[in-house]
């Protein structure tokens, strides 16, 4: 069965709405590994709309699994990869506009950049994964940038919307799976897995990790609401007497 990572970026959306102090992803990072969380992982997207660069020096200092740091291969977050260094680098895509992660790396039309940037981290020891499509071509060019893992885009999966189209997005992972295992990567998995629809992936076998983030923090917030509540009650009562 694949570990799981948990990917805490939310909690710092919730924290920038804001502009203030909590939610703490540093905290959410410890109740997560409570929880048996494999690692943890944050996004440091060059516009900070979340994580921010003092999360990830904290985060580093405090995790005491893995810290997978996602990220672009803009040469100045490359720079603050190899400033704080992450047990893990996985390198996303990124687009100024998108909600979200979008699609995968295209590791083919940019194979020299990504490779530069996956030898830069890898110099400093970092264990260097690439967010890709579940597309055999763009695993064989990622194994070519010297990195040492892919993690596949399940979004496909997760959108599929008949039972049929679900059945064809695990085949079309399943056979992702053997071709990244054959090339001798390391294999995880994940974006827009939820309660409902992990299963399936987890059971595909082959799968090292699946990361997991806006599932988990949005039942994280309906599970703890009525405690919040009860909590803030109790003070508000207490003023009262
Ligand atoms: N893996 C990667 C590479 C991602 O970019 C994201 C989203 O930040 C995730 C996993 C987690 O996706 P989700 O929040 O949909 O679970």
């Amino acid at each position: 069965m694949p570990l799981l990572g948990v990917n805490i970026d939310h909690v710092a959306t919730v924290r920038q709405a804001r502009q203030t102090d909590e939610p703490d992803p540093v905290w959410a990072a410890a109740l997560c590994e409570l929880g048996g969380a494999d690692s943890i992982v944050v996004h440091l997207r060059e516009d900070r709309r979340h994580i921010q660069e003092r999360d990830v020096r904290l985060l580093k200092e405090t995790v005491s699994t893995r810290l997978n740091l996602e990220m672009s291969i803009a040469p100045s977050i490359v720079a603050l990869a190899l400033k704080h260094k992450p047990d893990q680098a996985t390198f996303v895509p990124e687009k100024r506009q998108e909600l979200t992660t979008e699609g995968g790396l295209d590791v083919i039309r940019f194979f020299r950049s990504i490779r530069q940037a996956v030898s830069r981290l890898r110099g400093a020891h970092i264990n260097v994964s690439l967010f890709v499509d579940p597309e055999s071509p763009q695993i064989e060019k990622a194994k070519e940038t010297g990195c040492l893992a892919v993690e596949l885009h399940t979004g496909s999966y997760a959108q599929a919307k008949t039972a049929q189209q679900r059945t064809r997005q695990l085949q079309k992972l399943k056979k992702a799976i053997a071709c990244g295992t054959a090339l001798g990567l390391t294999v995880h998995a994940g974006h827009g897995l939820t309660y409902r629809n992990v299963g399936a992936v987890a059971q595909l076998g082959g799968l090292h990790e699946l990361n997991i983030g806006h599932s988990v923090v949005s039942r994280a917030i309906l599970v703890g609401l009525e405690r919040a509540v009860r909590e803030m009650k109790h003070l508000v009562c207490v003023e009262q007497r």
